[in-house]
């Protein structure tokens, strides 16, 4: 029997904090599956409407499904959550775009029918799985030169971007990373992230605390500071860890509801997703990503670059970001469209939380902005992919 596709709104977004990968971050004695438990719990106390027992299925992302990422975390944290032990979980993975993966999944289980609340989101505990950890490529893959060394180090892969785009300099890299530090500065100090992050109790050595920022800005970063920092990915290279995203911890999630869920339980939606796509690129340069698919999901909405009002664009990497500027004519090095309150290279990147991260900043900035009606999300993913997903704000 033929079933016409359903509307996918997105209910509610929100964060744990960034805390730094490193023994001395906020969350490195907090295992991972509590962080998601805390956005878990976050999501359906915000939206008391959402009955427990509705949730249809609760789909979660990590980089590395392992120690507190493993044991298909999305049931895990269901029974963990206190949500019924009826509550269905999963567990996907495309790397950075592993939140950006769930969410998608989950829309389309609404979109056929299957469901009609979905929580869905990413978590990565880099503190506790350093990237790539546990993997064992292929050799293959070097053997049969079917990818360059360089594609399995995203450090390696911005560099080769600088090769193909050889008029992007270090220097422009420098004051693209510290506009987003700026941006994000001006957004925190206006309190735009009271409703984004969710603060947590975390313990560590000296007690308890409650992780409520991000450890990763430095919105004190001038190009005098950041002259003479190290290239850690080649000799003489022109990325440097002040134009980078950094190694973080963070979980970040989404409620997802159909019309009709949205309408029986009286919720107040904040977007609805118009379309989604992803794709994919030369491993070597995997931060060229998000621009095939971007072409694709508009291709794929009817829809042009300029109906776009504002990008969520997730900076891995200051070169990835000016590629896609100058690739869609922005204006460079600082559109009002893209990263308004500011990007990854200053909130810090949990692989797969960063797509639900910039989902829910989405969300809040729509909130304030009834004028923007259409927004994308996008980012690069290792392995050379991008993922891509337009949603219109419907606050208004
Ligand atoms: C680049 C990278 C290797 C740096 O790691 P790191 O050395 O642990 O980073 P730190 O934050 O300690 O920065 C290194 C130094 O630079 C300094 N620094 C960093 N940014 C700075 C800035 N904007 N201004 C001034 N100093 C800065 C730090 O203070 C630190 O100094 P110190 O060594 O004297 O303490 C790491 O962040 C990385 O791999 N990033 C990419 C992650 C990635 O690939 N993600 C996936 C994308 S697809």
């Amino acid at each position: 029997m033929a079933r016409e596709l359903q509307e996918v709104y997105v209910v509610d977004g929100c964060r744990t904090a960034f805390g730094k990968a490193r023994p001395n971050g906020a969350f490195a004695q907090t295992r991972a599956d509590d962080m998601v438990v805390k956005i878990i719990r976050s999501l359906l106390d915000r939206n008391p409407g959402v009955p427990r027992d509705k949730i249809d299925d609760n789909i979660w992302a990590a980089s590395t499904q392992w120690g507190d990422q493993g044991l298909t975390i999305g049931r895990t944290t269901a029974i963990l959550s206190g949500l019924p032990v009826t509550t269905p979980g999963c567990a996907v993975d495309r790397m950075c775009a592993g939140g950006a993966t769930s969410t998608c999944f989950g829309a389309s289980e609404i979109q056929v029918g299957a469901a009609d609340l979905i929580v869905a989101g990413g978590v990565e505990h880099m503190g506790n799985h350093p990237m790539g950890q546990g993997a064992d490529p292929n050799p293959r893959f070097l053997a049969e030169k079917l990818v360059d060394q360089s594609a399995l180090n995203m450090g390696m892969t911005a560099e080769n971007l600088h090769d193909m785009y050889p008029d992007i300099t270090q220097a422009q890299c420098d004051e693209y990373s510290i506009i987003s530090q700026q941006k994000a500065k001006k957004a925190l100090d206006e309190g735009k992230f009271g409703n984004v992050i969710v603060p947590m109790t975390v313990w560590s050595g000296n007690g308890w605390s409650v992780a409520d920022k991000d450890e990763q800005p430095r919105p004190e970063a001038t190009l005098e500071s950041m002259k003479d920092l190290r290239y850690p990915f080649r000799v003489k290279g022109r990325v440097t860890p002040g134009n980078s995203s950094g190694l973080n911890d963070g979980a970040a999630g989404v409620l997802l509801a159909s019309e009709k869920a949205v309408k029986e339980y009286g919720l107040e939606p904040k977007m609805r997703l118009v379309q989604y796509a992803f794709a994919a690129v030369k491993p070597e340069i995997m931060g060229l990503g998000p621009v095939p698919a971007t072409q694709k999901v508009l291709e794929r909405a009817g829809m042009k670059f300029e109906d776009l009002d504002v990008i969520e664009l997730n900076e891995a990497f200051a070169v990835q970001a000016i590629v896609f500027m100058q690739e869609f004519g922005m204006k460079l090095l600082d559109d009002p469209k893209l990263n308004p309150w500011g990007g990854a290279i200053a909130f810090g990147h949990p692989l797969a939380s960063s797509g639900c991260r910039l989902v829910a900043q989405l969300a809040y900035y729509f909130a304030e902005h009834p004028e923007a009606k259409y927004g994308l999300a996008t980012m690069c993913v290792g392995l050379g992919q991008g993922a891509a997903m337009i949603f219109e704000n419907v606050q208004n």
